[in-house]
């Protein structure tokens, strides 16, 4: 039989990561070291109070039922949780939902929001599931650069009137996965301006709130003036609370788009496993130190491969907060694909190519901060000797 698929797979192709892939196993293969500091994958794993309360749950036979929907207990710790870390006030029972990692939510938010066609602004370089989720649902997208010249944000002047007027819907996110940027209370309030009065939803990723360096921290766009009657936030246990596994994330804010998104999730899901919903509560409302100590456990790793990469002449700038480093390709080197294969090739060190997050990212690779200190070391040491950066 000759099977036939949808054109939208081919928006999936295989490009560079199947490349790199096939890379990494011919050298493990052959008994050579890989160090991937490639994909995002937290590796700092749940404090134990947050594993007990999963083992207890999961424990009670009960428990094995369809969640069908959150538990007004998770709501409630959910709002406790904004209020306390942001103060910000929300409806435990209209504007919160749970999602199975903030993933999920980013994935299917658009077949809620928008119609085939529909022009859908999103940031360049960006996270690939915010443009994903869209063009899955047939949106137009319509790209916002960020460069370093306007601090690594989007510059809501520059999009022009018309695309504005027929823009529906908007994703932005900060801190900034992959170019690690904080954005500025101005920020905040001029897109809530810019979104009310061109009638368009905007959706905020604020996966990296926790994980901001330096003594400093972040808020929540939820805190300023207007942002509930126009967006919704998401956020993530995954790198907070090290539960990238067990798929939590939940989405908060206007209630009618919260509306939306939980009917479209019931019909395609039917809902969080309830001791899933026990570890998050766990997680959200037990002792904070874990959040602090994986933080500092980041930062940490930051400065070993930054100060390391940048002693043996690799200059980058330390990121402000997230689990990534952005930096700008070495020597004369300008194309991230090549340069990504070139030093998996002669130091056994993985990292992403920016283009892999849009035209914008091109120039720049992303390194993980997904592994321990000694790690980090070794793989500062590993592209020292490769002679790569004396090229
Ligand atoms: C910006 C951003 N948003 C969302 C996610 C997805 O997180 P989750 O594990 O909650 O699905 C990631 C994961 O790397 C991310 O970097």
């Amino acid at each position: 039989m000759k099977m036939q698929f949808s054109k939208r797979m081919d928006y999936f192709k295989p490009g560079i990561f199947s490349v790199l892939a096939q890379m990494k196993n011919d050298r493990l293969k052959a008994g050579r070291r890989v160090i991937d500091i490639s994909v995002g994958t937290p590796n700092i794993p749940p404090a134990q109070h947050i594993v007990d309360a999963l083992i207890e749950s999961a424990s009670d036979r009960r428990n094995y039922i369809y969640a069908l929907s959150d538990t007004k207990e998770l709501q409630e710790t959910v709002a406790a949780w904004y209020k306390r870390r942001y103060g910000v006030t929300l409806d435990p029972r209209t504007e919160v939902t749970s999602l199975l990692g903030s993933q999920d939510g980013l994935a299917h938010i658009a077949l809620a929001v928008i119609d085939a066609g529909d022009t859908v602004l999103v940031q360049d370089p960006g996270y690939p599931i915010f443009s994903d989720g869209p063009v899955l649902a047939g949106a137009e997208l319509y790209k916002l650069p960020q460069r370093p010249e306007n601090g690594w944000l989007v510059d809501l002047g520059a999009i022009p009137e018309d695309v504005a007027k027929r823009a529906k819907f908007m994703i932005v996110s900060y801190p900034n996965n992959p170019v690690t940027s904080l954005a500025t209370p101005s920020f905040y309030r001029d897109l809530v301006a810019f979104a009310k009065k061109y009638d368009i939803i905007v959706l905020h990723d604020n996966a990296y709130s926790e994980l901001v360096f330096d003594g400093q921290t972040c808020g929540s766009f939820l805190e300023y003036a207007g942002a509930k009657d126009i967006g919704v936030e998401f956020n993530s246990l995954s790198k907070t609370y090290g539960l990238a596994g067990a798929r939590i994330g939940f989405a908060v804010g206007n209630a009618h788009i919260v509306s939306m998104l939980k009917s479209l999730k019931s019909n395609l899901d039917y809902g969080m496993f309830l001791p899933i919903q026990k570890a998050a509560i766990a997680a959200l409302s037990g002792p904070q130190d874990c959040v602090a100590t994986t933080r500092c456990a980041y930062e940490a790793r930051r400065n070993v491969l930054v100060e390391g990469l940048c002693a043996v002449g690799w200059p980058m700038e330390k990121p402000p907060a997230t689990m990534f480093v952005w930096a700008k390709l070495p020597g004369s080197y300008k194309n991230s694909e090549a340069f990504t294969k070139e030093l998996l090739d002669k130091s056994g060190v993985l990292v992403t190519p920016g283009s892999a997050f849009g035209k914008e990212g091109e120039g720049y690779v992303r390194l993980a901060l997904v592994q321990d200190e000694e790690t980090l070391s070794d793989a500062v040491r590993l592209i020292d000797e490769s002679g790569i950066l004396k090229k």
